[in-house]
C-alpha cells in the first residue's frame, strides 16, 4: 500500500508553505548589535515558553497539514537545556524530511556529531567578521569559540553549511572579501543578509545600512561573481559562483522588491505565537489554544487562520517598529 499523498499547503496568495522556524528559547549566550539590546533583561519566564511536548505536538500537527521543513533557531537555541534531546526527538518525527538549525556556533562543538546522527541537514551559523576585536564588540562573545563550532560542524559533515554575515557599513564592509575565503576553505555557502529593522538598537540606523547591490559590487570587484543560475534551496537568497569557485547568497530583504514573493515559511515563538511575516506584528496565539486542553483541529485551525493571513509582503520599508526583538521572535 502506498502512503496517501501529504497536502500541499498554500497561503491566500498562493504561496506554498511548507517550511516552520521554532524559536525554542529567547535567550542567547551573546549579544549582537542588530538583534538584541547589549542590556536586554525582559525575558520570557519559563512558563511562558511552550515545553518540549508541546512543541513536538504542534510538529506532528504541523506535518499532517503539509509542513515538510523545519528548523530550529533562538535565541541561541542550544542554550536551552536538552535542546540537543528535543532535536533528536524531532529528528525522528515521521514526516520531517529536513531539519536545520540556527546557531551561533558558540556551544556546537561538543553536539556536532550527535546533532548531525539526529539527523540535522543544514546548519546556520551567524558570523559577521573574521576581526577578533569587531567580533567581540558586535556578539560580546570570542571568535574563537564561534571558529571552533564551525570546524566543528564542518568535521561533523552536515550536508549543509552555511554563514551568515549581516551586511555593515563601516563594520565589516572591508570584509566581504576574507569572508567568502573563509567560507571557501570550509565548503560553507556564505551568505551575506542586509540589516533588517527587527530590534530597536544604534547598529540599526541608515548611515550603517549596506546593500546587496553595493556587497556584490564591492565583492565582484575583489573575486569575480558570476550569477549562480540553478536555484538553492527555496529561500529568497539570490546566489552567485566567485571567482574561487564557491558559492556565495545575498539576501536583500530590504532593496529586494520581489523579496517576499517566495517566501515559504512562519515562525513559532518560543512563548506559542504563529509568526507569520518577521517583518510584521500579526501574531497567532497557539499556546493559548494548546493550554485550554482543546484537540488538533483547534490547532490546526489557528495555522490556517495565520496562512490565510500571511502579509503580502513584510512592512520594513514602512517606518517599521519593532515590537519584540528578533531574539523573541526566531531567526
Ligand atoms: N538584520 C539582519 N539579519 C539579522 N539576523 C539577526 N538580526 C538581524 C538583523 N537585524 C540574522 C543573523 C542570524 C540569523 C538568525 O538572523 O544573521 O544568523
Ligand atoms: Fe544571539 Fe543569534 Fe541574536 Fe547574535 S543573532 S544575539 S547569536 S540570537
Amino acid at each position: 500500500m502506498t502512503d496517501s499523498p501529504r497536502p500541499t499547503l498554500l497561503d491566500w496568495s498562493n504561496r506554498k508553505v511548507d517550511y516552520l522556524r521554532i524559536s525554542i528559547t529567547d535567550r542567547c549566550n551573546e549579544r549582537c548589535a542588530y538583534c538584541m539590546p547589549h542590556d536586554l533583561k525582559d525575558w520570557q519566564e519559563r512558563e511562558e515558553i511552550l515545553t518540549y511536548e508541546e512543541l513536538l505536538r504542534v510538529v506532528r500537527i504541523a506535518v499532517g497539514l503539509g509542513f515538510r521543513k523545519f528548523r530550529v533557531t533562538g535565541g541561541e537555541p542550544l542554550v536551552r537545556k536538552d535542546a540537543d534531546r528535543f532535536i533528536e526527538w524531532l529528528g525522528a518525527t515521521p514526516g520531517v524530511e529536513s531539519l536545520g538549525l540556527s546557531t551561533n556556533a558558540t556551544l556546537l562543538a561538543p553536539l556536532a556529531d550527535r546533532l548531525r546522527a539526529a539527523g540535522v541537514r543544514s546548519v546556520n551559523i551567524s558570523l559577521d567578521t573574521l576581526d577578533p576585536e569587531t567580533y567581540n564588540r558586535l556578539t560580546r562573545g570570542q571568535l574563537e569559540t564561534c571558529l571552533g563550532g564551525i570546524d566543528a560542524a564542518v568535521a561533523a559533515g552536515f550536508p549543509q553549511v552555511k554563514l551568515n554575515a549581516v551586511l555593515m557599513r563601516g563594520v565589516n564592509d572591508h570584509e566581504l572579501g576574507n569572508l567568502a575565503r573563509f567560507a571557501h576553505e570550509r565548503g560553507a555557502i556564505l551568505r551575506f543578509i542586509e540589516l533588517m529593522p527587527v530590534t530597536t538598537t544604534e547598529v540599526l540606523s541608515r548611515e550603517n545600512f549596506l546593500s546587496a547591490e553595493e556587497a556584490r559590487i564591492l565583492l565582484g570587484g575583489e573575486l569575480g561573481l558570476t550569477p549562480h543560475e540553478e536555484r538553492l534551496g527555496h529561500g529568497p537568497a539570490v546566489y552567485f559562483r566567485t571567482g574561487l569557485g564557491s558559492i556565495v547568497g545575498f539576501i536583500g530583504a530590504m532593496s529586494d522588491l520581489h523579496f517576499c514573493d517566495l517566501c515559504n515559511k512562519i515562525r513559532l515563538t518560543p512563548d506559542g505565537k504563529i509568526r507569520p511575516c518577521l517583518g510584521n506584528h500579526l501574531e497567532f496565539d497557539l499556546k493559548a489554544v494548546l493550554r485550554a486542553g482543546e484537540d488538533d483541529q483547534a490547532v490546526e485551525a489557528v495555522f490556517r487562520s495565520a496562512l490565510g493571513l500571511k502579509p503580502r509582503e513584510h512592512d520594513f520599508r514602512e517606518q517599521y517598529k519593532p515590537g519584540r526583538h528578533m531574539t523573541a521572535i526566531g531567526g
